[in-house]
């Protein structure tokens, strides 16, 4: 299969090269159809996307993409805001694992967050009322709210998970936050074996921090949903291993949940592993199971051995070498 790699600005190229030599040695069916976008493109052409990006992830379906900066300037759009857009990929899914070898407060946790990608206070509807006081509006519809919600249902039955949990304010939003519960629970009476659970944000937060085993898959709408998957990132040591998928009915683009790096770009020493492992959920949806876990387990070895990783976590390593390490274990 043919499926877009977008390499992206600071770090992107050297983490995706990391991808592309993984591909390789694994020997997957997988031709990755390269395209430029972001600050970097921009500055040369003007343009945040190379002409054809938009048409091949049309006719792909299937995209990995390497962090992108958003160029200074009027009249530049964010690229991850309008691939959200264009592809309609109103789920963000954020896997959150323990993972060995890395230093964490807790161990055995396993979480996902669902979080809802194309509205609330990100619908970008804001303004300035008078110099001193803005106003921005959270915009809520049952459409997205009972789609996001079927999702994590969904997600939970094909995962043989058996809790989701909605995150929501709605005893002080009653009207935004009130009917994003009010379809959480219509949505809900349709998986009767899966427990429905109510939490409100601030209450949630702190669950999270004394007692995150409890949980199990949780969704929100987009800005909570924002804030407490980073929260949940942090339970398991940080960004550094946090992929996440864009998921929409017909396209899936998955990444990194880390930006470029630019302090760091172009010195082969940025780490790999969030943008492999959002590789590996690729992989899993792909439904290519044993390949995602073999390729997990052998970031994990090189992890927990540590002797081939890259500074940020405690090695010095470059990430030529810290991928060459993975393939040797595969
Ligand atoms: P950042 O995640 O790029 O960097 C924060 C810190 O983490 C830096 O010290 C960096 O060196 C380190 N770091 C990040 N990824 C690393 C890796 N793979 N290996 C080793 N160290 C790593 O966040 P920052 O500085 O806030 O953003 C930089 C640029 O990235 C901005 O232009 C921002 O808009 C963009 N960005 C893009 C995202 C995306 O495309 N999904 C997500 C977040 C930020």
């Amino acid at each position: 299969m043919k499926a877009v790699l977008i390499p992206g600005d600071g770090i992107g190229p050297e983490i995706a090269k990391s991808v592309e030599d993984i591909t390789k040695a694994m020997n997957l069916d997988i031709e990755w159809i390269t395209y430029q976008a972001g600050a970097e493109y921009a500055a040369k052409t003007k343009e945040v996307f190379e002409p054809g990006l938009v048409d091949a992830i049309t006719e792909y379906k299937w995209a990995l993409k390497g962090p992108t900066a958003t160029p200074i300037g009027t009249g530049f759009r964010s690229v991850n805001v309008a691939l959200r857009q264009k592809f309609a990929t109103y789920a963000n899914v954020r896997p959150i694992r323990s993972f060995k070898g890395i230093d964490s407060k807790y161990e055995n946790i396993d979480l996902v967050m669902i979080r809802e990608n194309t509205e609330d206070l990100y619908k970008g509807i804001e303004y300035m009322i008078n110099d001193n006081m803005a106003n921005g509006i959270k915009l809520i519809t049952r459409e997205a709210s009972e789609k996001i919600c079927r999702y994590a249902f969904e997600y939970a039955k094909n995962n043989k998970r058996h809790k989701v949990t909605c995150i929501h304010k709605a005893n002080i939003m009653k009207f935004t936050d009130g009917l994003f519960l009010d379809s959480f629970r219509n949505v809900s009476k349709d998986y009767p074996d899966i427990e429905a659970q109510e939490v409100i944000v601030d209450n949630m937060c702190m669950q999270l921090v004394i007692r995150p085993e409890t949980f199990d898959v949780l969704v929100a709408p987009n800005l909570y949903g924002d804030i407490v998957s980073d929260l949940c990132a942090g339970l398991v040591g940080g960004l550094g291993f946090a992929p996440s998928g864009n998921i929409g009915d017909d396209y899936r683009i998955y990444e990194a949940v880390h930006g470029s790096a630019p302090d760091i770009a172009g010195k082969n020493i940025a780490n790999p592993s969030a943008l492999l492992l959002a590789f590996a959920l690729m992989l899993e949806d792909l439904g290519q199971l044993d390949n995602a876990n073999h390729l997990r387990e052998a970031l994990s070895q090189v992890v927990e051995e540590g002797t081939y990783v890259t500074p940020d976590i405690g090695g010095t390593s470059s990430t030529t070498e810290f991928t060459n390490a993975i393939i040797d274990r595969l």
